[in-house]
């Protein structure tokens, strides 16, 4: 028999310290659950039910989809589109917003999501996630269009993250703090496991694809170059080094035992301002590491602080340990 809280006990009991809630929030994060659920089953048996290797397609990002990107995105649709809690979806892997089918009744609330983040490590057996971040609709119970998601990342109700890992787990914040639920699979719920992650504010350890090293600014040149030269450079100690090339599972050691994740500005494609996307990765993740006690930023701004101005929009990404991300502001700014 289990003794601890479900994740359904602990949203409600938040949300009855909500005045004027409903009870909508909680049946739309049940819904995001069951999604979860689903796609943690699909990732674990993974060659055994052919859902390995790649399409022929590719996302409008120009990469190649796999099928497990395609499967997980349905996963999220079929779930969440019909209990009448949202006016819209946006995904990684559609080009457009999502309109709810009209034979079910539209809600309050925006989701945006990756279904799959980390999904060039899927055929390889590394810890993949799924990331999705809950706005408020501008206009509720109205078909939500690309403008009503351009909201400024503060404005989020909700973020998390699912990490398929050694354990399944559900890592969430509505604003007050973060907690990590992990899946019991004989009883099929998640259960509050890590109450209230915090980021150390100091760290030895670094993550960033160090592959693209010659495309970097001259601030995140420095700071790396100062890591390598450990204990006898300017930094005065000795730094450790992590790339799992799955943001949630960086953000998720970040969490964990701190840390600082960097996937900057750089020349490699002048058109893009960086690799990840801030909407349905940089902004969930932003709201997950700052209400942790982290920070989070693009090097010279706030992340949660932009004003979006494309569904896929890119933006370069410093997060993690306070005085750390700190160091690599200081730079930036001089
Ligand atoms: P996705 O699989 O959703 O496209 O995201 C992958 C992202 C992110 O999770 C990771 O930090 C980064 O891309 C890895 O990039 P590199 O392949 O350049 O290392
Ligand atoms: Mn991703
Ligand atoms: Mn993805």
């Amino acid at each position: 028999m289990h003794t601890g809280t479900t994740l359904t006990q602990f949203i409600i009991e938040e949300q009855r310290h909500i005045a004027g809630a409903t009870g909508e929030f909680t049946g739309l994060l049940n819904d995001v659950v069951v999604a979860i659920k689903t796609i943690s089953n699909a990732v674990n048996k993974g060659a055994l039910i052919g859902v390995m290797g790649a399409l022929d397609s590719e996302n409008i990002q120009g990469e190649t989809q796999k099928k497990l990107d395609v499967i997980t995105n349905e996963m999220m649709i079929r779930n969440n589109e019909w209990a009448g809690h949202l006016a819209g979806m946006a995904s990684e892997e559609m080009d457009e917003v999502y309109p709810i089918p009209t034979k079910y009744p539209l809600g309050k609330y925006l989701m945006v999501f990756d279904p799959l983040d980390g999904s060039s490590n899927v055929d390889i057996n590394i810890s993949v996630g799924t990331i999705f971040s809950i706005l408020r609709a501008q206009v509720p119970n109205r078909a939500a269009s690309e403008a009503d998601f351009l909201q400024p990342g503060v404005k989020q109700v909700c973020a998390g993250y699912a990490l398929y890992g050694s354990s399944t787990m559900l890592v969430l914040t509505t604003g007050h703090g973060v907690n990590g639920f992990t899946l019991d699979r004989d009883i099929g719920e998640f259960i509050l496991s890590h109450p209230d992650m915090k980021i150390p504010a100091d760290t030895k350890e670094f993550a960033i694809n160090a592959s693209n090293q010659r495309f970097w600014e001259a601030p995140v040149q420095r700071y790396v170059a100062e890591c390598l030269e450990g204990s006898t450079g300017p930094r005065g100690r000795d730094f450790n080094m992590r790339w799992v090339a799955s943001m949630v599972a960086e953000v998720h050691r970040i969490l964990t035992r701190g840390g600082i994740f960097m996937y900057p500005r750089d020349t490699k494609d002048p058109g893009k301002a960086g690799k990840l996307r801030l909407l349905y990765e940089a902004n969930p993740m932003s709201f997950i590491v700052e209400q942790a006690g982290g920070v989070s930023s693009t090097g010279y701004e706030r992340i949660m602080d932009m004003t979006p101005e494309s569904l896929h929009q890119r933006v370069p990404v410093i997060l993690g340990s306070k005085n750390e991300v700190e160091v690599v502001l200081g730079y930036h700014k001089s």
